[in-house]
């Protein structure tokens, strides 16, 4: 088979690039190796910046969005059993962001991928891609038991961390630069309505603990648990006597407790390989670069990725005009590492480290005090949250 452009993984970024694209009339081929139904039900982010939004707006991919996600204007942080409430628009020149779960967001593009008869194979195992330094780079994959190769103009590996995209480009050709974290996120989908309006950010001195939602029915909570912890250590009761101990406050609120429909533990990492390019090879998305889960922002940086990209693609089969594709590796990676440490700074400043010294914990201390009580200090906050860009 042959494509115009060759996309590996069916996660946002690749399902985006293939819909955005598209409405551009250029036509892609996007290889899954999982089942619908599970890229369909995979529980990871649920954030999403006004510049993300406003992508999938502007694409017309945005009709289920609209009636069901939940825009909030501002967060919590708790730390000391006490609330203090950081205002978005009023930070951060009138920009919030929406409450709206990446399975969500997956299910909107594949079905609209489906209406628009663009082509998705799932189950389909991507295993190299061949000749990126050619005009005529291929993918070699494996669907129903066959191996297949894929000729495409472009390849773009949206395959995530464990990809094989990063992986096929030779000794030398990339940078990688990582930092690993000393705890990782235990994170619980329950059937209750949230405890809050908008979202919690606690620190306390056992550890991190955030409340989110997914819709006025279904919470979703995180933990900040030992990296050797798996969920067995982790029983539902503990689970709950645990948020209710990092999210208590002085005062009148309670945590509702309802029945734990998933359990998951990841682990926190940044990581960010440079340039996102060898030849004709593109990397978007979590195959490039990870952020730790804090800031909310892997989502939003695949996103903007592939924005960047489909222009590019774009530019370059209408006109020749190849200076978008040469600037989307340097353009995307200012994003990137505005949000590398957005991400590292609102970790470190969470989270409980068993190293640290209490000269450290003084300063967190600190810092969390200045946030909560300085305009200058929580408008920095609310305009990272809410997306930055230097344009
Ligand atoms: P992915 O969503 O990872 O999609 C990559 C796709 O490629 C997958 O469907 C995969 O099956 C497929 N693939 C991989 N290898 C191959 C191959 N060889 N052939 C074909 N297909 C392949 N962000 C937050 O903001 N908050 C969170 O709470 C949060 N939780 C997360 C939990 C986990 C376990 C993970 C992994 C990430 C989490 N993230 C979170 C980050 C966020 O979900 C990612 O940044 C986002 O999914 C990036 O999208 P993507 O399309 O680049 O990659
Ligand atoms: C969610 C995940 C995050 O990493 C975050 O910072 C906020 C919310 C979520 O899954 O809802």
């Amino acid at each position: 088979p042959r494509t115009t452009v060759g996309i590996i993984g069916a996660g946002p970024a690749g399902l985006l690039l293939s819909h955005l694209l598209h409405r551009q009339g250029i036509d892609s081929t996007v290889l899954e190796r999982r089942s619908r139904d599970h890229v369909e039900h995979r529980q990871r982010a649920g954030i999403l910046e006004q510049g993300t939004v406003d992508v999938l707006r502007a694409s017309g991919a945005a009709a289920r969005m609209d009636r069901q996600g939940l825009e909030h204007h501002g967060i919590e942080l708790r730390f000391d059993r006490r609330s203090h409430r950081i205002d978005f628009p009023s930070r951060a020149g009138g920009r919030s962001v929406m409450v709206y779960a990446q399975t969500e967001v997956v299910k909107d593009l594949i079905a609209l991928r489906r209406q628009d008869g663009g082509t998705v194979l799932f189950e389909a195992e991507a295993l190299s891609v061949d000749g990126a330094r050619t005009e005529h780079p291929s993918i070699r994959y494996r669907h129903q038991g066959a191996e297949h190769t894929l000729d495409c103009a472009y390849v773009v590996a949206c395959d995530g961390f464990h990809g094989i995209g990063r992986r096929s480009v030779p000794e030398g050709g990339l940078t990688v630069v990582e930092r690993d974290y000393p705890f990782s996120w235990l994170g619980i989908l329950a059937d209750v309505p949230p405890s809050c309006e908008e979202l919690i950010y606690a620190h306390h001195e056992r550890g991190f603990a955030l409340h989110s939602m997914r819709s006025p029915r279904v919470s979703r909570l995180y933990l900040q648990v030992d990296p050797e912890d798996t969920t067995g250590d982790w029983p539902d009761e503990r689970i709950w006597g645990e948020l209710e101990t990092r999210l208590a406050i002085d005062g009148d609120w309670t945590l509702r407790r309802g029945p734990i429909t998933e359990k998951s533990i990841t682990p926190m990492r940044s990581f960010v390989s440079e340039p996102m390019r060898h030849g004709r090879l593109f990397l978007a998305g979590d195959a490039a670069h990870i952020v730790p889960p804090t800031g909310a922002k892997g989502l939003n940086l695949a996103v903007a990725d592939v924005t960047l990209l489909a222009q590019a693609l774009t530019r370059h089969q209408a006109h020749g005009d190849e200076s978008g594709l040469d600037a989307y590796s340097e353009t995307a990676l200012r994003r990137v590492w505005r949000a590398e440490h957005f991400s590292y700074t609102m970790t470190t400043l969470l989270h409980a480290d068993p190293a640290e010294t209490a000269f450290d914990r003084a300063l967190r201390l600190s810092q969390l005090r200045y946030l909560a009580s300085s305009a200058a200090a929580s408008a920095s906050l609310a305009e990272n949250y809410v997306g930055f860009t230097e344009d």
